[in-house]
């Protein structure tokens, strides 16, 4: 994994209490089809957390990540920058494709933290998941 082991008693109050309400989310999940439930929690740039479980659908491709929900919460309550995201899965899963990209929208980089249930924890960033972001465009200076 692109992720490097940390101990979670090494972790400062900023990510114990990230992780704390990452762990709170991943228990509102919906997930009666894949049964694996995952919690996420974002630091907006005014210091707030949203978080957010992923939400599935009976068309599953209609599925939505817990990033994505803790993401749309941060952005629509106005926040303008994300600084810090915490996952936390059964497994110690990264985030996936689509949602490094949409993380990349409000963050150049973002220290993550990835967590499984039995108390591993890793740290990484958006810049080592995912090198090549598209990148934001401003289509006012782009030609027709
Ligand atoms: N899932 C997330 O919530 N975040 C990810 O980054 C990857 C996958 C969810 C979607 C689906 O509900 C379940 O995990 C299994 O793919």
């Amino acid at each position: 994994m692109n992720a490097e082991p940390v101990s979670l008693g090494g972790l400062d109050d900023a990510w114990r209490s990230l992780l704390a309400a990452a762990q709170e989310a991943r228990g509102r999940a919906y997930t009666p089809y894949s049964r694996f439930a995952v919690g996420a929690a974002v630091r907006g740039g005014s210091g707030r957390i949203y978080t957010g479980a992923n939400i599935e659908n009976a068309s599953s491709g209609l599925t939505v990540c817990a990033e994505r929900v803790a993401v749309w919460k941060a952005i629509f309550e106005s926040e303008q920058t994300l600084d810090a995201l915490a996952l936390i899965t059964e497994t110690g899963a990264t985030p996936c494709g689509a949602c490094r990209q949409v993380l990349s929208e409000f963050a150049a980089d973002l220290p993550i933290l990835v967590a499984d249930t039995q108390g591993r924890v890793w740290m990484t960033s958006l810049a080592a998941l995912l090198p090549d972001a598209f990148p934001r465009v401003s289509y006012a200076e782009t030609d027709q």
